[in-house]
């Protein structure tokens, strides 16, 4: 009988007889390397099996040469079962998990679900999604399954995965109530592994699919997957909101990116996709009923995207537990896509775009502000947002932006100030305030018309308007959501927080992921350098920052948070290693919102990355893979 041996340190394989492998597997590894002839070969074999092996001790994994004393098992099956979470990521409430694990084939999978039937389509989408993603921990996937060759056991081909899953509620929406709770035990019996799943609603038992995915590995010596034979987790979410935001004016990002940003989220249990689709750089959405916008915003007339686009992310997302969160930014932050006004006589619907220098009416090349002196911008606006909430239904939230508004840009602008001195509005600083919160709640009524009367929340960055001495005048807490930007002790946190507004953090000092480069305006580093690592992404508790500033945690008022990729210096080419892994960091914090810091996490983090890369994520890596074997040695 012949095998295969695999040599990855001399990137060949040698074919041996059997005398020759069993004297092999007798002696060290010094004559394995020194005796065998190398002879290509493309039969199928046993692997030889490793000189190096993994034993759980003191729940971590320890890399030992392999003398026979026996008790050594693979990585993977290591990390499987080692430590109180094995590798679940992130890490769930509570969890049991066992020393055991039993080998099977991904064909042998089956499942019964309970539910109503919007709720079991949903189920028969996340099932198909699960096993997929099964199928991508085999290193030769290749979007077939026909990569599973064996050697298997009679045992592991007759060994059966059988998936029950329960879920009363019928949400087919995610929103701010949604319970995504879940429990999932896992028992083995003879030849058949049993999975259940109950949950409260779909959303929960999605996140449980994703757990069960965690507590399945590739078992290398028989190619097959193993997974742990008992097993039971209790888990729930810390934070309702769990974002990601992506920015596609800057640079635009293929269907195809913005479909794996949401297979990641998923993988990490992150629930809203929040959608910074234009800005003043490009305007890549094609409405139906103003084509003129992306006709003259869209960098070129393939980085658009068509309301078929827009849907099909929705549903993409919705499927995989994830809200897909539109903002439409004004009245700053637009500019190239609104300059057709005065051709179709509307007249300038945005000041300032393009305007140089740019230093003086605005905070990033290009300009451009909307123009408040002319009625008919509401129109196109109110247009606007008809169409939005139509590609995005239904919304639970809105995201109106709100940001840096330039008064410079304005009062600069003769049409403005012809228009404010007109009306007696003045030209100082409040009055331009208080024009611009009238421009924010004629928005608002806009917004809401626009979804048949029917209010949502509306999110705002942190701005003047939402600073103490004008957001009780401006922004009911009843309306509005504020999403903080500035700086983790920023005391504008408190203030907010005081004036019981629900937050959501985006603190930039910790959960920007795009600082840290070079600059693109001069030389030097980027504006919020330095590049915030994992682990900070990771230490960064809302809670605490809440409690540092106010003495209290509210943990009522701060709805969860999100990390920002705004594109300047990403596109679809590198979107993958800048969110990833430090989006994981980001989930673990938000879903667990652990007291413990990165180090404890450390063990699991690095396989989690690995995990994501064998589903396709070209996440960064962190680590040389020498520390993913030799577990708790690469500390300082
Ligand atoms: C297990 O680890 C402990 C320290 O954590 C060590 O004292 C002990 O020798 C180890 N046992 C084995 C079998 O490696
Ligand atoms: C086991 O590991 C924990 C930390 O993971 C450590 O605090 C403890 O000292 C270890 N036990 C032994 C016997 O080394
Ligand atoms: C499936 O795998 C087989 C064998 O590797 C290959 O010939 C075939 O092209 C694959 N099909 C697809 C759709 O990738
Ligand atoms: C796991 O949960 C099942 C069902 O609730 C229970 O029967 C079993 O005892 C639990 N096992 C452990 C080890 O917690
Ligand atoms: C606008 O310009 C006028 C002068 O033209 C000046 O008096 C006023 O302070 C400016 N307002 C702001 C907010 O800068
Ligand atoms: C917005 O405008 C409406 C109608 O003019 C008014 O009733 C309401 O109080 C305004 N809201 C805010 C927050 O200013
Ligand atoms: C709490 O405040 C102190 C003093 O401003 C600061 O050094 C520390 O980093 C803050 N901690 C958090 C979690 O924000």
């Amino acid at each position: 009988m012949k095998y295969k041996l695999s040599l990855p340190h001399f990137g060949n394989t040698a074919v041996v007889t059997e005398r020759i492998m069993r004297g092999l597997l007798v002696c060290g590894g010094a004559f394995l390397l020194a005796s065998i002839s190398l002879t290509p070969s493309a039969e199928a074999f046993f692997e030889l099996p490793s000189p190096w092996g993994y034993r759980c001790n003191n729940s971590t994994c320890v890399k030992e040469e392999n003398s026979g004393v026996g008790g050594l098992v693979t990585l993977n099956k290591c990390k499987l079962t080692c430590g109180p979470y094995g590798v679940l990521w992130p890490q769930p409430t509570a969890a049991f998990i066992g020393n055991e694990v039993v080998e099977f084939l991904p064909t042998s999978i089956t499942h019964k679900t309970t539910c109503v039937q919007q709720v079991c389509d949903l189920l028969e989408a996340a099932l198909t999604i699960f096993k997929d993603n099964l199928q991508q921990y085999h290193p030769d996937y290749n979007f077939n399954s026909t990569a599973w060759k064996g050697p298997w056991n009679p045992a592991t081909e007759a060994h059966t995965l059988q998936i029950d899953v329960t879920v009363k509620g019928e949400e087919t929406r995610l929103t701010l109530d949604t319970l995504e709770s879940y429990e999932l035990s896992v028992i083995t019996k003879s030849d058949i592994t049993t999975a259940t799943i109950i949950a409260p609603t779909y959303f929960g038992a999605r996140h449980a699919l994703e757990t069960l995915s965690q507590l399945i590995e590739y078992e290398e010596n028989r190619d097959s997957l193993m997974i742990v034979s008992d097993a039971n987790v209790t888990d729930s979410p810390n934070f309702k909101y769990r974002g990601i935001l992506l920015d596609t004016s800057r640079n635009f990002f293929d269907v195809k990116s913005i479909e794996r940003t949401l297979d990641a989220m998923a993988a990490n249990k992150l629930n809203t996709f929040h959608w910074h689709i234009t800005d003043s750089h490009s305007f890549p959405l094609y409405l139906e009923s103003l084509p003129n916008m992306a006709f003259y915003g869209a960098y070129t007339s393939r980085q658009i995207y068509y309301p078929a686009d827009v849907r099909h992310l929705v549903e993409y997302g919705r499927v995989r537990g994830i809200r897909v969160l539109p903002e439409f930014d004004a009245p700053a932050h637009v500019g190239n896509g609104w300059q057709w006004g005065e051709m179709q006589g509307l007249g300038k619907l945005a000041v300032c775009v393009n305007k140089e220098p740019w230093q003086s009416y605005c905070v990033e090349p290009p300009c451009g502000q909307l123009n408040l002196a002319n009625p008919k911008m509401y129109e196109v606006l109110g247009q606007i947002y008809n169409e939005i909430v139509e590609l995005f239904s239904p919304i639970d939230l809105f995201h109106f932006g709100g940001d840096e508004v330039n008064l410079n840009c304005w009062n600069t602008t003769e049409e403005i100030v012809s228009w404010m001195t007109d009306n007696n509005f003045g030209l100082d600083e409040d009055a331009y305030y208080n024009q611009w919160n009238v421009f924010q709640n004629k928005s608002h009524q806009l917004l809401t018309s626009a979804n048949s009367n029917k209010e949502v929340p509306g999110i705002m960055w942190t701005s003047h308007l939402t600073k103490k001495d004008h957001i009780d005048q401006f922004l009911s807490n009843n309306q509005y959501i504020i999403q903080i930007w500035t700086t983790g002790d920023d005391p504008h946190i408190a203030e907010l927080l005081n004036k019981n507004y629900r937050l959501i953090f985006s603190n930039y000092d910790s959960w920007y992921l795009d600082c840290g480069f070079g600059a693109w305006v001069g030389d030097g580093n980027n504006w919020c350098s330095p590049y915030k690592g994992w682990q900070k992404v990771y230490d960064n508790s809302p809670h605490k920052i809440a409690t540092n500033l106010t003495g209290s945690s509210h943990t009522d008022l701060i709805l969860g948070g999100e990390a920002a990729l705004w594109s300047e210096q990403v596109d679809e080419t590198a979107v993958d290693s800048k969110l990833w892994p430090r989006g994981s960091a980001l989930a673990e914090r938000l879903w667990t919102n652990p007291s413990t810091n990165w180090e404890q996490a450390e063990t699991r983090f690095v396989h989690h990355r690995q995990r994501m890369v064998k589903r396709g994520i070209m996440a960064e890596k962190i680590q040389p893979q020498w520390c993913h074997q030799n577990e708790g040695l690469c500390y300082l």
